[in-house]
């Protein structure tokens, strides 16, 4: 585990790979497992399907690292909201209660993620690494307030255009027990971790910075104080130029980069002691086309001398070819 962990911080040398959402609906295996849950979140708290659907993507393709079976919506199910996944829609989260600041985490269902952590941390390899990861207080607030994913993000803007105390109230309780949960994913032998910001696209200026990098900067601050060493990503997706603002301002040691950003304009604009990954369109997975292996080579030359870990831009989507998938995985292990 070592080994990887070094390599994932040195430029110049051979450089890692890991999909997003790499155990999922593109893999037959995969779709075997889920298909005995009716609940999402009851598969996520199962530690023997967990662990198993961890480690297919290993099994079948020469991955550098596997991340935790979970959901970011963990968090607000442990605080009490009722969280359920319908197909084809997504999430759907029941009305946030008025006394969430003041609930506690259940630990009868989180500690069946770290059950799970640990005895993956055990079983991988010793030169895979286990990612751990949270929701940003931002993201996970959009699907708390939106109670969906949501198009415009109606209610979230007002809340935040009117400077609504409970809103601040919940993401100052979510930017704690964000931090928790990485610590304890940590704790239980994860030796990297990445908080998603998904919808952090959504908020500029003076927002971006009360919303984004305040909340991940405290995370990063609290995760650091206990496990100074343990690398942290972040991806605030779809940043733009704030990806900037980001890298310079939260402490994060790694920034997770969009297919909308130009990987040249990455290398050149991001601080270079920053780690960067991404950030293949996932797209490019979905069809067998001739874009495919000239994107993955235009990433690898642009960042040839730097920190880097090879990954989409998002989550790979369900359509994606395992084909695909391999053919990325040998062109970035092959390359020299
Ligand atoms: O990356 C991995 O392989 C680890 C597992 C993981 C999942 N969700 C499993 C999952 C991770 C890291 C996440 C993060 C997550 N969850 C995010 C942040 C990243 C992103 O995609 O923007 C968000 C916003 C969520 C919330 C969420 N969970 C949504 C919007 C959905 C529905 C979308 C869909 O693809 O159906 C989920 C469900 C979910 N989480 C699935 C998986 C594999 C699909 C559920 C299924 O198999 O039926």
């Amino acid at each position: 585990m070592t080994l990887i962990i070094n390599e994932f911080t040195k430029p110049g040398i051979k450089k890692p790979i890991w999909l997003m959402r790499q155990a999922g609906r593109y893999l037959p295996e995969y779709k075997e497992v889920r298909k005995n849950f009716k609940n999402f979140l009851e598969f996520c708290y199962n530690v023997e399907a967990v662990k198993t659907v961890t480690k297919q993507p290993l099994e079948r393709f020469n991955f550098d690292a596997a991340i935790i079976f979970s959901d970011i919506l963990v968090i607000p199910d442990a605080l009490g909201q009722k969280v359920s996944f319908q197909e084809k829609i997504g999430p759907i989260l029941g009305k946030i209660s008025k006394n969430i600041t003041s609930k506690e985490l259940d630990y009868r269902k989180l500690n069946q993620v770290y059950t799970s952590i640990n005895e993956l941390s055990k079983e991988l390899g010793k030169n895979k690494a286990l990612f751990g990861f949270c929701g940003a207080p931002f993201t996970l607030s959009c699907y708390m307030f939106e109670g969906k994913t949501s198009k415009n993000f109606e209610n979230i803007k007002q809340l935040i255009y009117t400077k609504d105390k409970f809103y601040i109230d919940v993401i100052n309780k979510l930017t704690f027990e964000c931090a928790t949960h990485l610590i304890n994913q940590i704790k239980n032998g994860c030796n990297i971790v990445q908080i998603f910001d998904s919808w952090a696209g959504i908020l500029h200026g003076e927002f971006y910075e009360e919303y984004i990098i305040e909340p991940t900067k405290k995370i990063v601050k609290i995760v650091k104080e206990s496990f100074p060493n343990v690398p942290i990503i972040g991806f605030p997706r779809n940043s733009g130029n704030n990806y900037i603002n980001y890298a310079k301002n939260t402490g994060v040691d790694g920034i997770s980069i969009d297919q909308n950003i130009c990987i040249k304009w990455a290398n050149e604009n991001l601080p270079s002691n920053i780690l960067l990954q991404g950030n293949l369109d996932p797209s490019l997975l979905s069809c067998e086309n001739e874009y495919l292996e000239k994107e993955i080579l235009n990433i690898l030359n642009t960042v040839k001398n730097r920190k880097f870990i090879f990954n989409l831009g998002h989550g790979i989507l369900p359509s994606a070819l395992p084909s695909n998938v391999s053919k990325l995985v040998n062109t970035v292990k092959n390359y020299e």
